[in-house]
């Protein structure tokens, strides 16, 4: 009879620790009508980032990029470009061959160490322009002539025209100082300059949405809305000028850097948010900005995945309630570990030693449970990154006066890439909320390097015709 029970104790407990498990899990369940909410806010913060006089406080920035033509397949050349701001710092040389829609690229990945990223704005551009100098050494090619360059780089900036960019503030790990408020193609110029061992002609910055639109533009001309779900998360569409009320002009079209990471930041999404959300924000280099980019991309998944392990643990649910300090490590998630645990082919021993790797010591038990926690939190970010994009697609839609629109998202980043449930949740949750579009998604390969070439040539193309 006693050890009956003890087993009815067991079995309680057990169930009581179920049960706070499956409440933590529930907060991070959305419902349609929360999907269908997130999604008419993002329409009308973006109505709200393209009106003059509500621009200045829109939290959805909706940035005019100067990109108004696609590629047409003329372009040709050899051209440079950079890509800063996602997993990789990379420079690329990428030769455009006319008529045949082929390119050849080559390209060096260097790293940016901690202290440049977060240093002063001389040092980072300094360390840039080093890069440069040693991938043309590399390739060969730096007594060459003055070669094009397009920049990519992926952070909100005010543009003017296309080679001027003013950073509006650091996103994502970067934080170097005097960068804010300054045009980083002249802080560009200015390295080369005092480097003083050869010259480029920057004709182009560019976001990394606005590449991969680009680079999938050049393979299928319904493509006009560019997606990055990755280390952050944006999107960029090419809007009506009549609508984009900052630039002159109403004719044609002109692709918008939407900047949706900053959604929320007014508080518009504080009835899904949890505490575990409100704790990386604090936690994060830019506290109270880019609310939604933290539920939604690789740098924050991990994170949020890791606040909780951390509040079951002191809840005794989990790792035999020790906080080890690998725990309490910030960053120790990385989107491809995630992407690891949730894979549906691994056994829960490899989930185990996935987390030993980490430092984790677990039982089969807490690996179970650490899965199910990467599940939730991943499956709402695709289905708030969803969420938004349907927005998008019916603005679209609207905007063109069409019944059925069929449009091609180009998409990158590791989080879309690696991991194995998010891009399935998105496609599904855009598919749901906006029916009465048909919408492909189209992997980009490179864009970010590609599409800076692309608009580079684009631009030369454009400026040749107007000079004659
Ligand atoms: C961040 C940046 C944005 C970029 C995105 C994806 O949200 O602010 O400019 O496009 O990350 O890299």
């Amino acid at each position: 009879a006693k050890g009956a029970a003890m087993v009815t104790a067991v079995a309680a407990r057990v169930q009581a620790q179920r049960k706070v498990i499956d409440e933590v899990l529930a907060l991070f369940q959305l419902t349609r009508e929360h999907l269908v909410s997130v999604k008419n806010k993002m329409r009308s913060e973006m109505e709200y980032g393209l009106k003059k006089e509500t621009q200045p406080l829109a939290t959805v920035k909706m940035l005019p990029t100067y990109v108004c033509a696609m590629p047409d397949g003329t372009e040709k050349g050899k051209y440079l470009a950079l890509d800063l701001g996602g997993t990789n710092f990379r420079v690329l040389l990428v030769k455009i061959r006319s008529g045949r829609r082929s390119v050849r690229m080559y390209n060096k990945i260097f790293a940016i160490p901690l202290e440049i990223m977060q240093g002063t704005g001389e040092e980072l551009f300094d360390h840039i322009v080093q890069c440069i100098a040693d991938f043309l050494d590399y390739m060969g090619i730096k007594g060459a002539s003055k070669l094009p360059l397009g920049f990519t780089f992926s952070f909100p900036c005010k543009q003017n025209c296309l080679d001027k960019g003013i950073l509006v503030e650091w996103t994502k790990g970067f934080k170097a100082t005097d960068c804010e408020g300054e045009d980083v193609v002249d802080m560009l110029r200015e390295a080369i300059k005092r480097r003083n061992e050869f010259e480029l002609d920057v004709v182009a910055v560019l976001n990394d949405t606005v590449g991969t639109m680009m680079t999938c533009a050049y393979e299928d001309p319904a493509c006009e809305i560019g997606l990055i779900a990755g280390t952050g998360s944006n999107v960029c569409y090419m809007e009506e000028m009549r609508n984009i009320e900052l630039v002159e002009g109403d004719e044609g079209i002109m692709c918008i850097n939407t900047e949706w990471g900053g959604f929320g930041d007014n508080g518009c999404l504080d009835e899904i948010r949890t505490q575990y959300d409100v704790e990386v924000d604090e936690g994060s280099l830019n506290p109270g900005k880019q609310r939604y980019e933290k539920m939604t991309s690789g740098m924050y998944l991990g994170e949020i995945v890791r606040q909780i392990l951390i509040d079951l643990t002191k809840h005794g649910l989990l790792f035999r309630g020790q906080i080890s300090e690998r725990l309490r490590t910030r960053g120790i998630f990385e989107t491809k570990f995630l992407s690891q645990i949730e894979s549906d082919r691994l056994a829960l021993l490899q989930v185990r030693r996935i987390l030993q790797q980490l430092g984790l010591d677990s039982t089969c038990e807490d690996s179970i449970v650490v899965k199910e926690v990467c599940g939730a939190v991943s499956r709402r970010a695709a289905q708030l990154c969803g969420a938004g994009l349907a927005a998008i697609v019916e603005k679209r839609r609207e905007d063109r006066g069409l019944e059925r629109l069929a449009i091609t998202v180009g998409v990158d980043g590791t989080l879309y890439k690696l991991h194995p449930h998010f891009s399935r949740i998105l496609r599904e949750t855009v598919h749901a909320l906006a029916p009465r579009c048909d919408v492909t998604f189209m992997l980009s390969e490179d864009g970010s390097g590609k599409g800076a070439a692309l608009i580079t040539a684009v631009a030369k193309r454009l400026h040749l015709k107007k000079d004659h």
